[in-house]
């Protein structure tokens, strides 16, 4: 693994940013594996800017998000396809027909075969992903098992709470979501970790600190991947007593 250390939040979107446009400079009809969350935001904002500058085109670009909540339709303000239109899909030229997000609505068993016949079918160059304070990745809750496929989640307490920020209330957090298995993450060729926040101390610890591969931190698998880039922002890293050349 390699680590970045970016001054702040908005610097590493710009650093993310920047890797997803040399990705897209090398291969025009590259597949971008996206994420959503708090901590993408800056990615988005940044790739907007690169776009309007002209530095970005996503003509010939696929892209498939990690995960969707169970039972929303893509039209409710929390969907995870309402935040990748708002945040990015809006903003730029790109054919919304080549954006996969699974339709939370649909009956368990589709969604997850059809997400996963289309991740078998687009290998991606790069996978973006973010981090849950359980050590997440995607909707992968701790003790997902390694070579996981497309599945249904429960969501953790914790996760319903952390993401609850975004709802009305607690109780308007879907309990289920649809997400990218462990397995599939691991499949692209290259991944891009953005973390951000103090909650999510622990899983920077498990990262860094302790050599351990464990199913109850699902973010540790990450170790095992032979192009991964873990970008920090400083105020974590001084937090976790890290120093850049550490990774
Ligand atoms: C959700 C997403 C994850 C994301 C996590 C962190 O649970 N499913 O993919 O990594 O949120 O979100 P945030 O960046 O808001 O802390």
């Amino acid at each position: 693994m390699k680590m970045l250390v970016a001054k702040n939040h908005e610097e590493a979107g710009v650093l993310v940013a920047g890797m997803i446009a040399e990705t897209v400079r090398l291969n025009p009809n590259a597949c971008l594996g996206l994420a959503t969350g708090g901590s993408m935001e800056p990615v988005y904002a940044a790739l907007v800017r690169l776009f309007e500058n002209g530095k970005i085109r996503f003509d010939s670009v696929t892209t498939v998000n990690l995960d969707e909540y169970a039972g929303l339709p893509p039209s409710h303000p929390q969907s995870y396809r309402q935040y990748m239109n708002s945040r990015l899909f809006d903003h730029v030229k790109i054919d919304i027909r080549n954006t996969c997000i699974p339709l939370g609505t649909e009956p368990p068993e589709k969604i997850c075969r059809d997400f996963q016949k289309f991740l078998d079918a687009h290998p991606r160059d790069l996978q973006l992903l973010g981090v849950g304070a359980n050590g997440h990745i995607g909707f992968n809750e701790p003790g997902t098992f390694f070579e996981s496929q497309a599945h249904i989640v429960t969501l953790n307490e914790q996760t319903r709470e952390d993401n609850s920020r975004f709802f009305a209330s607690i109780d308007d957090v879907p309990k289920q979501a649809v997400t990218m298995g462990v397995g599939d993450i691991m499949k692209a060729s290259a991944i891009v970790i953005l973390i951000h926040g103090s909650g999510k101390l622990r899983a920077v610890r498990e990262l860094f600190t302790h050599e351990r591969v464990i199913p109850e931190v699902p973010c540790t698998v990450l170790k095992l991947h032979r192009n991964a880039t873990i970008v920090l922002t400083e105020d974590l890293a001084r937090m976790a007593e890290l120093t850049p050349d550490r990774a």
